[in-house]
């Protein structure tokens, strides 16, 4: 019976290493091109056909914050251009963040990309947590096609707990593209671009705008529930600036992204003090909009 046993553990140990192996092959042929030591996740994941995201964050939101950078690169060869959205967000331990990437290809060729990533320093990479990645997958752009990508990521609350990762206050994340010589079963980029997503616009109105708005009471800024089809400035006993309350605007889907693009611009002597320049940002927080009721 122990002896079974013991064989058996030992079976698990052959066959963990030879998952190692075969990873490592994996990587050795993806990344051949660079002697930078990625963390693979995604590109061995996504080569696999599996994907290990992990479940959204039940932790506890911490007090505690850390500075997140964003860095893009594409391998030499590659004719995409591809950026982030933001070049750095502070969030709290635990808070679940999506953040945005551009991808443009720039030839005249649809090409199949594939991302790695990799988290600095070193030791607080454990602790960074990504819930949605377009880095899990092969990824298809095609010729001159633009997209926008969202990642959403958490930083686990136990870095604090950790004596030495505790001091950790700036992790960055980098992301490279390079071409992927396999292209079968590759998804298509622009499915970001597809559909206004409601789950992630509730997150992003957390973030920018639950500082000053509620969906059921005023707060600095009027009440947001069932913002869509009501006239500007009509909730009764906000104190609204003039220019709104006579703007004649009537909120819809499309005055709503004018007005959040630049509501200074849109309705001059207005008094809402931040714009929204990203548009697949707008885009989600007005899908959340259109489905918060107030309630
Ligand atoms: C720093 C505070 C602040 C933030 C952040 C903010 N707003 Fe506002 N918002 C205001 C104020 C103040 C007004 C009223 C402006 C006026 O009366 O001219 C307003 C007005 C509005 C209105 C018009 C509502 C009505 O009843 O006519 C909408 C819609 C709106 N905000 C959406 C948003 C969204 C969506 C976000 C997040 C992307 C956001 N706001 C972020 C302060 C803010």
């Amino acid at each position: 019976m122990k002896i079974f046993r013991a064989s058996g553990r030992q079976t698990g140990k052959l066959a963990t290493l030879g998952g190692l192996l075969l990873a490592i092959g994996v990587m050795t042929t993806l990344v051949s091109y660079s002697v930078t030591l990625y963390r693979l996740f995604c590109s061995v994941t996504g080569a696999g056909g599996t994907t290990q995201r992990v479940a959204a964050d039940t932790a506890k939101v911490s007090a505690r914050t850390v500075t997140v950078f964003f860095d893009t690169d594409v391998a030499p060869g590659l004719p995409w251009r591809f950026v982030p959205v933001q070049r750095q967000t502070v969030v709290h331990l635990g808070e679940e963040v999506p953040v945005f990437f551009e991808a443009e290809n720039t030839s005249d060729r649809d090409i199949v990309g594939h991302a790695t990533f990799n988290v600095t320093p070193d030791k607080a990479g454990i602790y960074f947590k990504k819930i949605e990645c377009f880095c899990f997958t092969e990824e298809r752009l095609a010729a001159h096609q633009k997209v926008e990508m969202p990642v959403e990521f958490f930083v686990d609350p136990a870095i604090a707990d950790n004596p030495s990762t505790r001091d950790v206050e700036q992790i960055t994340l980098s992301y490279t593209f390079f071409e992927s010589k396999r292209g079968d079963g590759a998804q298509d980029l622009a499915r970001f671009d597809a559909a206004p997503d409601p789950a992630l616009g509730e997150k992003l109105f957390a973030s920018q705008c639950s500082g000053c708005h509620e969906m059921a009471r005023a707060k600095i800024g009027p009440p947001l529930g069932g913002v869509i089809g009501r006239p500007a400035g009509s909730v009764a006993g906000y104190p609204y600036s003039p220019a709104l309350a006579q703007s004649g605007i009537t909120w819809s889907t499309g005055t709503l992204d004018k007005w959040l693009a630049a509501p200074q611009a849109d309705v001059p002597g207005s008094l809402m003090p931040m714009a929204v320049s990203d548009a697949a940002v707008r885009r989600d927080i007005i899908a959340y909009l259109s489905r918060a009721d107030g309630s």
